[in-house]
């Protein structure tokens, strides 16, 4: 009765709380299960940032409940974004769902299956659906649980919500508003990590440079988040460290100076920019121009030059012309992005661009986001050759799928390498020479102080 299988949709916030709900559960006895097909308990995770992974988990829930007509002690909750969204709603179309738990109650869940699973045991009725949406004070500071396995590169959760009013994204009804941990619990969760033979955390928040601006003062002109970064810095046993999203809003020098001064601080950066056109930033209630966002990418390239970055970017928001494609593909060129996510405009509920509707068609959305993907493969090709025949420090983290003795890990700027290793270098930082390089992947082989070695 006990065996929990959790799926995850959408971003590395939503894998984030399913972890630390694995490893709540853990504690309470449950045993997590990667199969579904071994569970007796499935709860899926859900996003709600697009309608289309809204659909993909209503589908989902749906086709298990055939499962559960067979056999009625099977059970299913729905948890996060797409439960704070849509609320009861949700029972119209899914009526016998056991557990429907909010974005801020995560924490809850083992005391929901527990009373579950005594009431099928006969202790009392078998309720009706479970239903835990409300806000709760400090439920940011309930995602901390980490699994007692080691976890080579750990997500850390810093803040929850977004106070930011971006036109088309429901973040801000899902998450709610801006909170930030305290920063002496997260330096002690990072620690007890690092202890654990965690040598990789990536910080998280809608707006991690935002993080405690309102809670934690400035010193010395520097953020409560850089202020963060130095003593995440200072941890033994953590070697790098990322962070996800920062905003342009609040991007400051004090930030862009720990590129290079802060050792474990990755050459890389995840840094959205939606649209490569200001007409359209206004109209998505972005609060900065492109050329502000240029300016910034020039100091964090000046600052240091083997920078990565990545962003994400919307087409087909409503009204976007070919001039504001344009721009954006200008935008593409200009600023030489390794790596993007490029995403179609979905209309969501209850935002204030909704009432724009969807006038641009989806075919046009396509083919703007095939263009983008072009000129992204060009880039990321370049970039790759030119990292042929130099040797990248990689954090190697586990076999890699097709197997034959191959590994894949990571380099500082985020790029996969494939190598041929061994399961003792799991965890390991190596220094690796890049042999062959295409736009997606790179191939390395060892290398012991500067003599390549076979394995
Ligand atoms: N439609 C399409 N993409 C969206 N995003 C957020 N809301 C929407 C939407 N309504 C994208 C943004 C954000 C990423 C996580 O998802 O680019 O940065
Ligand atoms: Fe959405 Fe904007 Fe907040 Fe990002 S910053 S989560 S895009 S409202």
């Amino acid at each position: 009765m006990n065996r929990v299988h959790i799926k995850t949709y959408g971003c590395q916030m939503n894998e984030r709380d399913s972890e630390a709900v694995a490893a709540m559960l853990r504690g309470r006895g449950y045993s997590i299960v990667s199969d579904e097909a071994d569970a007796d308990i499935v709860l899926l995770n859900t996003c709600s940032v697009r309608e289309l992974a809204e659909q993909k988990a209503m589908g989902k829930a749906g086709h298990l409940r055939k499962r559960r007509r067979k056999n009625p002690d099977f059970m299913i909750g729905v948890m996060g974004c797409m439960a704070q969204n849509r609320g009861v709603n949700i029972l119209d179309r899914l009526p016998d769902l056991d557990l429907l738990v909010g974005t801020q109650k995560f924490h809850a869940v083992p005391d929901h299956l527990d009373h579950l699973i005594a009431t099928r045991q006969g202790q009392g009725p078998r309720p009706a659906t479970i239903i835990d949406l409300d806000a709760e004070e400090g439920s940011q500071n309930t995602i901390r649980a980490h699994s007692e396995e080691r976890k080579i590169s750990a997500f850390v959760s810093i803040m929850q919500g977004c106070n930011m009013k971006c036109s088309y994204c429901i973040v801000p009804k899902t998450r709610g508003e801006e909170r930030a941990r305290p920063m002496d619990d997260i330096v002690a969760e990072i620690e007890e990590l690092a202890r654990n033979g965690t040598k990789e955390v990536t910080l998280l928040g809608q707006i991690v440079n935002q993080y405690a601006v309102r809670e934690f003062p400035f010193a010395n002109g520097k953020s409560p988040f850089v202020q963060l970064l130095e003593r995440v810095n200072a941890i033994d046993g953590i070697e790098r460290i990322r962070f996800t999203s920062p905003h342009p809003v609040g991007f400051r020098e004090d930030l862009i100076e720990c590129y290079g001064r802060l050792e474990k601080l990755c050459e890389y950066i995840h840094f959205p920019m939606q649209s490569g056109s200001d007409r359209i930033l206004k109209q998505m209630r972005r609060p900065y121009t492109v050329e502000r966002f240029k300016r910034i990418v020039a100091a964090l390239r000046a600052r240091c030059p083997d920078l990565c970055i990545s962003t994400d970017v919307i087409v087909g928001f409503p009204g976007e012309t070919e001039e504001d494609f344009e721009l954006t593909r200008q935008a593409f060129a200009d600023i030489r992005f390794d790596m993007a996510y490029i995403f179609k405009y979905s209309v969501r509920p209850g935002t204030t661009a909704e009432p724009l509707g969807d006038p641009i068609s989806d075919e046009l959305k396509m083919q703007r986001n095939q263009l983008l993907l072009d000129q992204l493969e060009e880039y990321s090709l370049a970039h790759n050759k030119t990292l042929l025949g130099t040797v990248q420090e990689v954090l190697i983290e586990s076999p890699a799928r097709k197997g034959e003795g191959m590994f894949v890990g990571r380099n500082r700027g985020y790029r996969k390498i494939v190598l041929p290793a061994s399961e003792r270098l799991v965890g390991e930082l190596v220094q690796v020479k890049i042999t062959e390089a295409s736009s997606t992947t790179l191939i390395g082989e060892l290398v012991l102080e500067g003599v390549e070695v076979g394995v």
